[in-house]
């Protein structure tokens, strides 16, 4: 991975909205269109009504025009790497293949990869719905 996406996934995580939780987490898409999407969780002061960095980064992509993630950085402050969470999973699996790399970052740069198929194995896939 080059370094530009974790410097963004960092840089993203400074935005974080999360005075509950005080647990700020920052991601980032390299999208097919070459170019970074960024985001961070939202916290709300209705609980459940918050959500997630990898979402905020999807949305972002998707407005921009872009619908196909390339790769994903994903860097929380308080842990050594922070594992996207089975609902992100599932969304980040919605713009991925399979093979689509996860970096998992610390404070300093990407101490793990995953494939998507690692990190969301026997995942939900029917032709009955499209
Ligand atoms: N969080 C994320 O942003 N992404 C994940 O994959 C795991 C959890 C956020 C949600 C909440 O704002 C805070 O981390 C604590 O759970």
């Amino acid at each position: 991975m080059s370094h530009d996406l974790f410097e963004a996934a960092r840089g993203a995580m400074a935005f974080a909205h999360a005075p509950y939780s005080k647990f700020p987490v920052g991601a980032a898409i390299r999208a097919e269109d070459g170019k970074i999407y960024t985001g961070a969780n939202i916290e709300n002061l209705s609980f459940p009504q918050g959500w997630c960095a990898e979402p905020t980064a999807i949305g972002q992509m998707i407005m921009g025009g872009a619908k196909k993630i390339v790769e994903i950085a994903v860097i929380a402050e308080k842990l050594p790497l922070c594992p996207p969470c089975g609902g992100c999973r599932q969304k980040i699996a919605e713009f991925a293949d399979k093979e689509t790399r996860i970096y998992l970052c610390d404070e300093t740069g990407v101490k793990k990869t995953m494939t998507m198929d690692e990190m969301l194995p026997f995942s939900f896939e029917t032709e009955v719905l499209g």
